[in-house]
């Protein structure tokens, strides 16, 4: 199978996860000469546009949504070029063989993403299959939510194996694209420190927290359908939870990975109800700023869940007992995405007589909104200790410094201080 698609089809092209994300995306890629000059991208949803009036909308959600330092005027017009749109409503079979017409030649290979409601899932795969949109080199992406309940989901993915075998078949989770998510799998398995220590012998429990500030934001509909546990729990925050508990996978192939990771959730003992906190955001305050609650946003009653919080064990030789504590919501102080291991006091304090009190260590995996990775070790206060040992919390964490230059300023003060200057 070719790799390489020199068409793409966008379903739900007009609406906001298309606006806020994947047209800045492919823009972004655009300009930083990532993707093949030749490709066109195909647009589909149920409004009726002309061509000119998709690129209008895509001109629109670029301003709106990309930072002020990736726009320019000359890309944003070529990149436009490269759009064009097919009015569809995929609940109906007739219009699937309009759509293939307009797009004409596949044979370069053609992706497909697919980001709609679960009720359109099973017609739009019919439709595509009907319309000759199926073929060895068509591949197909799938956006969440893919049903709503076991029954639902297993409906969705019989209907779309169907068609399209699991080569040719992927599962979105935009999480795994993060540059620390990525790193946990580094920080984990190319690093002889860590390894060892990963288990419940001497981590006392493990907390994974996405928090966002952000309310609605025009997706009442959507949202109040899905609510936070699925809009957030059974796909990014299990994802992180996985790659933090799984077993080393014998390589980096995917099936590898998702192997270990499928062990992890078989592993996940059943959540009982003492063990999981729900909650909805009324009238209150973000970032010194009143907003409104959650049934005023959505302009009418709803019990539709925005925080949930769950006690998770995983139920395997190296988790016994280690609660993973999972914590997500809208609405909330800040912004943070993180995974913190908390590490076990070391069993004896041989500080205490001498007044020093210890932190058992922390382990911070910062996904955002800053990216890093944290240990915090107890080091001792630099000076004389006669009147007792003073220890602190202190972060090992490497300072930046310019490629090109002698590292961090830090390592020249570091010498200066007893007049010594770096051999240069
Ligand atoms: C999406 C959810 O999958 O992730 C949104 O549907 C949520 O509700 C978003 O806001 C959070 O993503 P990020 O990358 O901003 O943490």
């Amino acid at each position: 199978m070719s790799m390489h698609s020199s068409t793409l089809l966008l379903f739900g092209a007009t609406g906001d996860l298309s606006r806020r994300m994947l047209l800045p995306s492919l823009y972004a890629l655009h300009a930083d000469g990532l993707i093949n000059p030749d490709l066109r991208i195909f647009g589909t949803a149920r409004s009726t546009l002309t061509d000119d009036g998709f690129r209008d909308m895509a001109r629109a959600a670029l301003c709106e949504f990309l930072p002020d330092d990736r726009k320019a005027e000359g890309l944003i017009d070529a990149f436009l070029q490269r759009l064009c749109y097919v009015a569809l409503d995929a609940s109906d079979p007739q219009g699937f063989a309009a759509l293939a017409d307009k797009i004409g030649d596949i044979s370069g290979g053609l992706s497909i993403f697919l980001s709609t409601a679960p009720s359109l899932f099973e017609p739009t795969i019919k439709g595509l299959h009907n319309a000759g949109l199926s073929g060895e080199n068509v591949r197909i992406g799938l956006e969440k939510p893919l049903g709503n309940d076991l029954a639902s989901s297993q409906h969705i993915n019989d209907a779309v194996n169907a068609v399209f075998p699991e080569t040719r078949t992927f599962r979105i989770d935009h999480y795994l694209g993060k540059e620390t998510v990525q790193n946990l799998m580094a920080l984990r398995f190319a690093n002889m420190l860590f390894e060892p220590l990963w288990n419940a012998n001497a981590i006392e429990h493990v907390q994974i927290t996405v928090s966002e500030t952000v309310g609605l934001e025009g997706r009442a509909g959507f949202y109040d359908d899905t609510g936070a546990l699925r809009d957030m729990v059974q796909n990014h925050m299990l994802q992180l939870l996985a790659l933090t508990a799984m077993e080393p996978p014998a390589s980096l192939d995917a099936t590898a990975i998702r192997d270990e990771k499928v062990k992890v959730l078989r592993a996940l003992r059943p959540v009982v109800e003492g063990d999981v906190v729900t909650g909805q955001y009324n009238d209150g305050a973000v970032n010194g700023e009143a907003v409104k609650g959650y049934d005023a946003d959505l302009g009418k009653p709803s019990d539709t869940e925005t925080f949930v919080a769950i006690k998770a064990y995983v139920d395997n030789w190296r988790w016994q007992g280690v609660p993973f504590f999972l914590r997500t919501g809208k609405r909330l102080p800040e912004r943070r995405s993180e995974i913190v291991i908390q590490f076990k006091p070391v069993p004896h304090n041989v500080f205490k007589d001498r007044g020093g009190r210890l932190e058992a260590n922390t382990l911070v995996i910062r996904l955002q909104p800053e990216e890093y990775v944290r240990l915090l070790v107890m080091a001792k206060e630099p000076g004389l200790d006669r009147g007792g040992v003073t220890l602190r919390e202190v972060p090992l964490k490497p300072k930046g410094y310019g490629a090109g230059s002698w590292g961090p300023n830090a390592a020249i003060a570091l010498t200066e201080r007893d007049g010594v200057s770096w051999h240069e």
